[in-house]
């Protein structure tokens, strides 16, 4: 299937519910691409799944041009998208800086960037140089300490009308997507019905235009899940099944067999013997 572009993702509000799913790695990617999910988000929550960091903080611009292009190689044919991490995209030209990095050395489709109105510059600069932009807001994990944690957002009348004028200014400026994360369910269907690009939900109900997903939380690789995720598989368990059964196969010998294993013929075998000189 040919990779979808952007104004075809746009297009597709109202057509049919978009699909979008994180990936990390060669193999990840691979998997996504091959399950026809329509777009892939390099998120930094790379930090939490694969790094071991507790919050996406730590994360770097090195660490998202490594992985992204990584996920690039193993879907080639998938819109991908990757997240700019914290205090990358601080201001206009750094973040612009950052960016190209992405399309150019990790061949990125597009940014995700947390934040409304204050960010508008560096969305501006971005889309002026044709690098395509996608908006997050809610539950932006990169301002978990103004949060005070990882709160749902929007619960107050305040914060919701907050909320939508960051949602309607972010897509007058062009964003080709909103992530709308941990919100109340009306905030995001009321967001949706008011803008005319794609809202992607994740922990924002069913009336979102798409939905996105954690690749671990999607598949049960997680050890612990939030309210929002549904493990559509238990990968964790069937893989510390597999490891197990390989450790216990490798204690009692039944690994590897004979068929496993290669061969020299018995001739080769015993030319060799005869060159050995007895100790
Ligand atoms: O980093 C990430 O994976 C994200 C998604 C949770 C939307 O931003």
């Amino acid at each position: 299937m040919a990779k979808l572009t952007i104004p075809e993702l746009i297009k597709l509000k109202g057509q049919r519910p978009i699909s979008w799913m994180t990936a990390y790695d060669f193999i990840q990617g691979q998997l996504v691409q091959a399950a026809g999910i329509d777009v892939i988000l390099v998120g930094d929550s790379l930090g939490m799944t694969t790094l071991g960091f507790d919050t996406t903080l730590p994360v770097t611009m090195d660490h998202m041009v490594h992985h992204s292009a990584a996920v690039r190689r193993g879907a080639p044919d998938t819109l991908m998208i990757v997240d700019l991490p914290f205090l990358s995209y601080s201001e206009p030209s750094q973040a612009l800086r950052n960016a190209g990095r992405i399309m150019q050395q990790a061949l990125g489709d597009g940014v995700k960037v947390e934040g409304g109105r204050a960010i508008l510059p560096v969305v501006d600069a971005l889309i002026k140089e044709s690098i395509p932009v996608i908006g997050h807001l809610g539950l932006t994990p990169q301002s978990v300490h103004r949060m005070g944690g990882y709160k749902v957002q929007a619960r107050s009348a305040e914060a919701i009308s907050h909320l939508v004028s960051d949602a309607r200014e972010l897509a007058d400026h062009g964003v080709g997507a909103i992530v709308l994360e941990g919100i109340p369910d009306r905030v995001a269907q009321y967001v949706t019905q008011t803008i005319d690009i794609p809202t992607i939900g994740i922990g924002a109900g069913a009336g979102c235009d798409g939905q996105v997903l954690v690749f671990h939380d999607c598949l049960g690789l997680s050890s612990g899940y939030p309210k929002f995720a549904r493990p559509f598989e238990d990968l964790r368990a069937r893989i510390i099944e597999g490891l197990t059964q390989y450790r216990t196969q490798v204690e009692n010998r039944s690994f590897p067999t004979d068929q496993e294993s290669y061969h020299v013929t018995d001739r080769e075998w015993q030319e060799f013997l005869s060159l050995e000189t007895p100790i």
